[in-house]
């Protein structure tokens, strides 16, 4: 029995040893291991208890758990030395220099190479986003490829209307087609959504045009509609006044012309006071002073009917914006063929 309180006692100085030279937290769990584990040196004096009488064993018992102890006190300290000398070095040892410019980084900001970048429409779109959903808009979306419903029949274009000619598109074998404005979201969203609303609608459109300088097949737009119990000409105006303050940075005069679309009655042409020569008449404005800009007008109470809604209770206004045409005035670009030809000389403008 003497001898195995020896051996648990000469254990100490063996831990202690193996404790001090421990260099890091796994080193310390495997030291761990070796005198407390299953097979560790402490359970293998404890495999020899067998052959002493109760008292003895109880003797021995004592003893290794007094080592135990003392052992975990050892783990204890060390493991608080090596978390305190890992913080002290941290300092060197994952440093990372944020000021250091990689080499292609370097290289895009001397000129010598081009990084991408979003696309001049996809910024546009964001900031006109961002300036709607600050007014208390929703942002919806709509199929891309539509049926005649969604595109003409809700939206008041009789099947034989001839306002269906100036937006002639592409037809699928099914009897769908590819949607010729984003007027279509007005009715998904009232179809979804239970008035009073408030939404824009931003996205791809298609026509069948002869393209040329001011005429693509692609193209996009960006709807806007309101609608409430109580609304007039005079907030659709106050809200184009305030879009096109915010996006072209400075106050904007409008002003409304009549314009013809089924969907709307009242409907108008909106213009804008001329930027470039502040309304006196320049080559922009083709000396007239003002620059037509969207389109816009009061939701056609028919519209509100198809949609299931009583036109005596809501009312309700709409727009529709050419974002191309938007891009082109923002940044002087005097061809809409280039937003898709996937140029780099005149992406890399932006
Ligand atoms: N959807 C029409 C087009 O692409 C534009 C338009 C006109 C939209 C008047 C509107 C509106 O919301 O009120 O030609």
């Amino acid at each position: 029995m003497a001898d195995l309180i020896g051996e648990i006692q000469a254990l100490d100085q063996k831990a202690a040893a193996a404790v001090g030279s421990a260099a890091n937290a796994e080193a310390l769990q495997q030291v761990t291991q070796d005198f407390v584990g299953k097979k560790g040196a402490l359970t293998q004096v404890m495999k020899q208890l067998g052959s002493l009488s109760a008292e003895e064993r109880g003797a021995v018992g004592k003893a290794a758990n007094e080592f135990k102890l003392r052992f975990e006190a050892l783990i204890t300290e060390k493991e608080q030395q090596l978390t305190e000398a890992r913080y002290a070095t941290l300092a060197e040892t994952e440093f990372v220099d944020m000021s250091v410019v990689p080499a292609e980084f370097a290289a895009v900001k001397s000129g010598a190479a081009f990084s991408g970048h979003i696309h001049p429409i996809s910024r546009t779109q964001k900031q006109l986003e961002d300036i709607f959903t600050s007014m208390g808009f929703s942002i919806v979306d709509g199929p891309q490829v539509e049926d005649d419903y969604h595109n003409f029949g809700a939206l008041n274009f009789t099947d034989d209307h001839p306002a269906r000619d100036m937006q002639d598109t592409f037809y699928t074998t099914t009897g769908h087609l590819l949607r010729t404005h984003t007027s279509t979201v007005q009715i998904r969203a009232l179809e979804r959504m239970k008035p009073p609303l408030r939404i824009i609608a931003p996205g791809r459109v298609f026509r069948y045009e002869e393209v040329d300088a001011s005429h693509e097949h692609t193209f996009y737009q960006m709807e806007g509609m309101i609608v409430d119990r109580k609304v007039s000409v005079g907030n659709l105006l106050h809200l184009m006044q305030t879009l096109l303050t915010e996006v072209f940075g400075r106050e904007v005069d409008v002003r409304l012309r009549p314009g013809y679309f089924p969907f709307v009655e009242p409907g108008f042409e909106l213009d804008m006071k001329c930027l470039v020569c502040d309304g006196k008449g320049c080559p922009v404005c083709k000396h007239s002073g003002w620059v037509e800009v969207l389109p816009c007008g009061l939701v056609h109470p028919n519209v509100l009917k198809s949609a299931g809604l009583d036109p005596n209770e809501w009312q309700g206004a709409a727009f529709g914006l050419g974002l191309n045409r938007l891009v082109m005035m923002q940044h002087g670009i005097e061809d809409i063929r280039h937003f898709m030809a996937g140029k780099l000389d005149f992406l890399k403008q932006f």
